[in-house]
């Protein structure tokens, strides 16, 4: 039997895999609110060095997790720097922090109507009865263009190599830690966007979500 429940849709995976950018349409495509979860990971790294604390130190990380100020979250721009990625990588293995910013996500998720949310841990931590899960990757070398272009063209001086490099030091960090580890859940479809552009990866994504939807009667 099918019980109707809300539509939550888990994008997870990699930096640079499209993730955002399907997460961003399916949201639009059903009329659901979206919320970038690295945002909250990049806000708090951020404030640990704005604060001019030290992104080692796991106590004063999670103190900005406890009072993040939202305000923050709207500084795209700095937000999406190379530096705030980074950052945000290296405070995310803490266990503290990730507590200090479950219950936001989950309150996010629980909406009514239902919600988009994506990240890393989505479909295995904080939504894991969504009723669609989506693992969307690409190879390191695509994910490396696809950020280097992005960064140049608003002006950041980025050498591709070491945007590559950036990119596999992250993805081992995300994927290696002990708390909320990067993994595909296991009811989660995995979506390779490397031989594909924005608007194939979104189809494929759609189809994955109405399948979804489908199999939930919704
Ligand atoms: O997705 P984005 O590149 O903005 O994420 C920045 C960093 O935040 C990731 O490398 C990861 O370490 C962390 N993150 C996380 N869990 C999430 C979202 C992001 O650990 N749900």
């Amino acid at each position: 039997m099918t019980t109707s429940r809300a539509l939550i849709i888990a994008v997870d995976g990699p930096a640079a895999s499209g993730k955002g950018t399907i997460a961003a349409r399916l949201a639009r495509t059903y009329g659901l609110p979206h919320l970038d979860t690295g945002l909250l990971y990049r806000a708090v790294g951020l404030g640990v060095l704005d604060a001019g604390g030290d992104l080692d130190d796991a106590a004063a990380a999670e103190a900005v997790a406890r009072s993040l100020d939202v305000s923050l979250l709207s500084d795209e721009t700095r937000l999406t720097t190379g530096e705030a990625g980074e950052a945000a990588s290296r405070i995310a293995g803490y266990p503290g922090v990730r507590a200090a910013l479950l219950k936001l996500q989950q309150d996010f998720a629980g909406q009514a109507g239902g919600a988009v949310l994506d990240g890393r841990d989505i479909g295995t931590v904080i939504a894991p009865d969504a009723v669609a899960k989506l693992f969307v990757t690409a190879t390191p070398e695509t994910r490396a263009t696809r950020r280097w272009k992005q960064l140049t063209a608003r002006g950041d001086a980025i050498a591709y190599e070491d945007m590559l490099a950036d990119i596999v030091r992250r993805d081992e960090r995300d994927a290696g830690r002990g708390a909320a580890p990067m993994v595909q859940a296991e009811d989660a479809v995995l979506l390779d966007t490397t031989d594909l552009d924005i608007e194939a990866a979104f189809d494929a994504a759609r189809r994955i979500v109405e399948a979804a939807r489908a199999n939930h009667g919704l």
